[in-house]
């Protein structure tokens, strides 16, 4: 009898077991989950790529940074890619900066013929930006998919939850940590800023009203050549707003150019020099400086792990017919 209810736990814990192995209803992504369902998926998406990355260098860094946008926000679902009046799209953070979505329908068009229903549009962005990686920098890697498409996209939820470029090393640190990125992850990431622009707006108050001393004098003096001066009076303000290379060394290539700017106190937003002046990241920052080869080894595994943030898998979600709309 004793020995009976014993027993009991034991047999408890091992259903459990069963019924949590057998429920298995959010399965992980992995790698050539198209391989059968959709074989072109992946040439079909790098096809788009190259085709348009080739013609304007700029819509690769816009896809890099697309993935980030999209996985930062309720995860990599694919909500930043939806129209609409009060959604993510129409944000700060997105609005009239986010670029690389004609190069999404495009590949996402074609999708739809060859395979309709089967390739979602949140993995279109993550090997969009495995491709981009690829073409801008050689960086190739695996990209686990499987990801599957949300339907809630709002304005307010990209302020809430992307860094801004006014953020310090510690608030970095704790964004990327609320996403389960590391320190070392979030110094690598920050190493996309080799590539792209950034508007006058996102680090005007760099220049003005006092500079920033921590801005190299003359490449400061180079940036207010391109920045106006901000307008007391706002109604009257210019509507202008010029953009600037992130890396001035070398600014269309994904390499580790840009931490080398940051040593010579070239980093164009205040989150890309803090990384420099935070007793926290420093050493990381000459460290990827130095070794350009471990730093994109590292980018690599930490686009992967970006690229796995709150997925939506399995019955989970759904695959969009037109990534800018639910079905
Ligand atoms: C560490 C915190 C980060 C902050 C505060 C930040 C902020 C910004 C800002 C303000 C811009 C310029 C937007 C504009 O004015 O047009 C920008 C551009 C860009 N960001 Fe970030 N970012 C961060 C991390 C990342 C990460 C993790 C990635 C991707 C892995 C990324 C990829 C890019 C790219 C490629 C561009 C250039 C986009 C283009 O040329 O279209 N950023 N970022
Ligand atoms: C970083 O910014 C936060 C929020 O603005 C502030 O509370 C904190 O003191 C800053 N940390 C450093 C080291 O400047
Ligand atoms: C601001 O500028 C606008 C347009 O130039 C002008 O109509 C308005 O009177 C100005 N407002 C102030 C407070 O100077
Ligand atoms: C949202 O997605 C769910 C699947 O998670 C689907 O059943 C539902 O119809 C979608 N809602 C809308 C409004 O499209």
């Amino acid at each position: 009898m004793a020995s009976n209810t014993r027993n009991i736990p034991v047999i408890l814990s091992c259903f459990i077991l069963f019924v949590s192995l057998t429920s298995a209803a959010n399965p992980p992504l992995k790698v050539g989950f198209y391989k059968y369902s959709c074989p072109p998926a992946e040439a079909i998406v790098r096809k788009y790529v190259n085709k348009f990355v080739s013609l304007n260098r700029g819509l690769g860094a816009g896809l890099v940074r697309l993935h980030f946008h999209d996985c930062f926000v309720r995860g990599c679902d694919a909500s930043v890619l939806l129209d609409g009046p009060n959604t993510e799209k129409q944000s700060i953070p997105n609005k009239g900066s986010l670029r690389g979505f004609e190069v999404i329908d495009a590949a996402k068009a074609e999708l739809e013929l060859r395979c309709p229903g089967i390739v979602s549009c949140a993995d279109i962005i993550a090997f969009a930006a495995r491709d981009s990686s690829c073409k801008l920098g050689n960086i190739n890697y695996d990209v686990p998919s499987g990801r599957r498409d949300g339907n809630v996209s709002l304005i307010n939820e990209p302020l809430l939850n992307l860094p801004a470029p006014f953020f310090n090393a510690t608030t970095l640190r704790d964004n990327f940590a609320r996403k389960g990125l590391s320190l070392d992850e979030m110094v690598t990431l920050s190493g996309a800023h080799s590539i792209g622009i950034s508007h006058c707006s996102s680090f005007a108050s760099r220049l003005y009203p006092t500079q920033d001393p921590t801005l190299d004098p003359s490449y400061a003096a180079f940036l207010k050549t391109i920045c106006p001066p901000p307008v007391a009076n706002a109604t009257a303000a210019p509507t202008v707003d010029p953009t600037v290379n992130l890396d001035s060394i070398t600014p269309t290539r994904l390499d580790s150019k840009y931490y080398v700017g940051l040593k010579a106190n070239r980093g164009l937003l205040t989150s890309d020099q803090v990384l420099l002046s935070s007793p926290m990241t420093a050493k990381k920052v000459v460290y990827n400086a130095k070794y350009g080869n471990v730093w994109a080894k590292k980018f690599a595994a930490a686009m992967v792990r970006m690229g796995n943030i709150e997925v939506l898998t399995g019955k989970q979600g759904e695959i969009r017919r037109n990534c800018r709309v639910v079905n």
